[in-house]
């Protein structure tokens, strides 16, 4: 079928709003509405599993990322994300409970559908987080978890992208429970944030406003940082590769906690800072890093939530988005930072949904 953009000038700002209804289908295929109960779908047994291996290109990678911290804290399982470029020709030492797992839109990206057969092929157990059910991984991998966003047409990954971390937090879950970190109530009470995970995204998706009056600012500079601390330094890295890809602005992500480590080099008169900080455990941490990047000149965008804006530094403008559990704040603090990608892209007139020289599917090495 033709896609249609429907009232959207671009498929990527179509595939943004489509988010939360591509979040819901997603989530539909991994929890049971009536009891809150989440499940794994091809049946693997996690207390089995050592250890998972993700790989993936691109968005889809720090999709992974994101994922190894809500493995790793909720499950307690060992979890290690390594571009499939470098994981397929390293000779990476793997145990044999190692899950190997790889994460794509497309089902066809050539480094990850390798990582995926050199996993195999060490007699690993593998499995498939991938949106296009009859593509070439969805079929060699042991097991499919399926991501439901539908077709994505804008080569700037956005709704598949938080489907596959609405899929991983799901799967976090059930892994903990297999593995004995939580019990039926914790569970029950997981799903339940985790659910509302749709609505709050299409309150996220409000900021486009605010968003949109920031954009001719930003597509005036040479280059853009991106600072977050746990879940969102993965974001961070996602925030600056999508600037990166549509508007050719020189964008990085680091961890906040890096700062003083080199990127505080870079910060002088005018340098946006764009900062992404729900309020959670790290949120003191980041506002104190914050201060040294507003003393130093810096111009700071806080994309926060409510609590968070009321105690920005001084100067510091903000984009609020809403209030969030940290177990679903990647999933809502996505759309404000595509959307900054978005319209910066668009304030520029670039080519939003063919930007040049990329690939939506990178079939050859
Ligand atoms: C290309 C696309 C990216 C995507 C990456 C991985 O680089 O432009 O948006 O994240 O490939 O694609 P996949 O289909 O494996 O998720």
């Amino acid at each position: 079928a033709l896609m249609e953009k429907g009232n959207y000038r671009h498929f990527m700002e179509k595939e943004i709003h489509d988010q939360p209804e591509a979040c819901q289908h997603t989530l539909s295929a991994y929890v049971d509405p009536v009891t809150d109960h989440t499940h794994t779908p091809g049946g693997v047994d996690f207390a089995k599993v050592d250890r998972l291996q993700i790989v993936a290109c691109g968005t889809a990678g720090y999709a992974g990322q994101i994922g190894r911290y809500l493995f790793e804290r909720l499950a307690k399982l060992p979890t290690d994300v390594e571009a499939a470029s470098e994981f397929r020709y390293r000779e990476p030492a793997v145990t044999p409970g190692t899950l190997g797992v790889a994460i794509s839109q497309s089902g066809e990206t050539a480094d990850t559908l390798a990582a995926l057969r050199w996993c195999k092929a060490q007699g690993l157990k593998t499995a498939a987080v991938v949106n296009v059910h009859e593509s070439t991984m969805a079929r060699e991998a042991d097991v499919l978890w399926p991501t439901h966003a539908g077709p994505e047409i804008g080569v700037a990954s956005t709704k598949a992208f938080t489907s596959q971390v609405s899929a991983l937090t799901a799967l976090a879950i059930s892994a903990a429970v297999a593995r004995g970190c939580i019990d039926a109530a914790e569970e029950r009470r997981l799903t339940k944030i985790l659910m509302e995970a749709p609505r709050l995204i299409a309150d996220s998706i409000q900021v486009e406003e605010a968003v949109r009056a920031l954009a001719p600012e930003l597509a005036a500079a040479r280059d853009v940082l991106y600072f977050g601390r746990g879940a969102m330094f993965p974001l961070a890295l996602e925030a600056a590769l999508k600037l990166k890809e549509i508007s050719y602005i020189h964008a990085e992500g680091y961890a906040a906690g890096e700062l003083k480590h080199g990127p505080i080099a870079l910060i002088d008169q005018g340098t946006p800072v764009i900062v992404i900080a729900p309020t959670d455990h790290l949120f003191e941490k980041t506002i104190s890093n914050m201060s040294e990047v507003a003393a130093r000149g810096g111009k700071i965008i806080l994309i926060t939530d409510e609590a968070g804006a009321r105690n920005a530094p001084k100067g510091a403008r903000t984009i609020v988005a809403p209030t969030a559990d940290p177990l679903i704040a990647p999933l809502v603090f996505a759309a404000p930072i595509q959307l900054l990608a978005y319209h910066v892209a668009v304030q520029k007139g670039a080519d939003v949904d063919q930007p040049r020289n990329l690939a939506k599917s990178v079939t050859v090495e």
